[in-house]
């Protein structure tokens, strides 16, 4: 009898537990808490306790504080993060090279053009691409459109010659600084900045928040303002993870994640701008824009990237782009 009830004190404790436990989401991500995906995964943890009530607790783990670009992935695969916001090019790493599209250069004008295809059809097809690898897409965020940054002026494309640029790992962006005559170098980046300081490689493509965020701008004499193509994010979350989530919870952090993506996009744009102008100030760094003869140049020569890699990224995935932004690389 003693027993019994002691077993049923310690079964109604249990399952009071279960039901109160906090659920911990943890978060992590590679750049400064200063950067667009910083700030939205920050609003998002805040929200996320908010429409909750406190039963969902999201831990930010900014700064590749936890995991490097590559071990991210896996962490999440094997859910010992639950929430991540990769940039694309970490896609193709996992087997999904669809996602290297993106790291196409030259492929949107602009922010516009990139909405259409991450608001439209072929964003929704590019997540859904990732859940027979255990995960499962939020969302998209921007960050922005890439610079070079080099110790030694970047006007036109002879520029780029026998330098050293540190990229993502992606077959795309490969292809992208052989077509100037660059040697690509992959690296995580957490690294970069070190490896610029020591003389590793010569440069980088970026955007403009995460070069002054990881203050390479202190590192690199030259910053040319490119624009030749885009970093943005896929929010996922661990697939099992979230399959598991009570529904009226996983409605709640959509709920979150809506207001954080907003936020995100926002933001990214005036946070770009901002960092620009702290460039400036810091006046390590001379801040080049091409004149629009020396763009065209660049994008001619890089362009051949598209015809290259279109077997890599997939015809279907290349077409439906180009066919939303109205882009065509024979009329240049
Ligand atoms: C990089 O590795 O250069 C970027 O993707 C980092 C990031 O997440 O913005």
């Amino acid at each position: 009898m003693k027993v019994s009830k002691l077993l049923l004190g310690l079964l109604i404790g249990c399952a009071a537990l279960g039901a109160n436990a906090q659920i911990i989401i943890k978060f992590s991500h590679v750049v400064a808490v200063d950067t667009p995906k910083g700030k939205a995964s920050e609003l998002f943890a805040k929200r996320a306790a908010e429409l909750t009530k406190g039963k969902v607790k999201v831990e930010v783990y900014p700064n590749s504080q936890l995991y490097k670009d590559k071990e991210e992935m896996e962490a999440l695969q094997l859910g010992a993060v639950q929430m991540l916001a990769p940039s694309m090019s970490k896609f193709g790493p996992l087997g999904v090279k669809e996602f290297e599209v993106f790291d196409l250069p030259f492929i949107f004008d602009d922010t516009a053009d990139l909405h259409k295809v991450t608001k439209g059809p072929v964003g929704a097809a590019l997540m859904a691409k990732l859940e027979p690898k255990g995960i499962h897409g939020l969302a998209f965020w921007d960050n922005g459109f890439k610079v070079f940054t080099a110790n030694t002026p970047l006007h036109v494309p002879a520029d780029y010659r026998g330098k050293k640029f540190r990229i993502q790992s992606s077959k795309v962006l490969e292809e992208e600084i052989r077509s100037v005559g660059g040697i690509p170098q992959v690296m995580a980046f957490s690294e970069v900045y070190q490896a610029m300081q020591t003389g590793v490689v010569d440069g980088n493509e970026n955007t403009i928040s995460n070069v002054y965020t990881q203050k390479m701008h202190e590192v690199q004499k030259h910053l040319s303002i490119t624009n030749h193509g885009y970093i943005g994010y896929a929010v996922i979350v661990n697939k099992k993870f979230w399959d598991g989530l009570p529904a009226d919870v996983r409605t709640a952090l959509e709920q979150a994640m809506k207001e954080a993506t907003d936020y995100a996009n926002g933001i990214a744009q005036e946070e770009n701008d901002q960092a620009l102008a702290g460039i400036k100030k810091a006046g390590k760094t001379t801040v080049y824009i091409p004149t629009k003869e020396e763009r065209m140049a660049l994008k001619k020569a890089m362009v051949t990237v598209h015809a290259k890699m279109s077997d890599r990224v997939g015809q279907e995935t290349l077409q439906a782009i180009y066919k939303a932004t109205g882009f065509d690389p024979a009329k240049l």
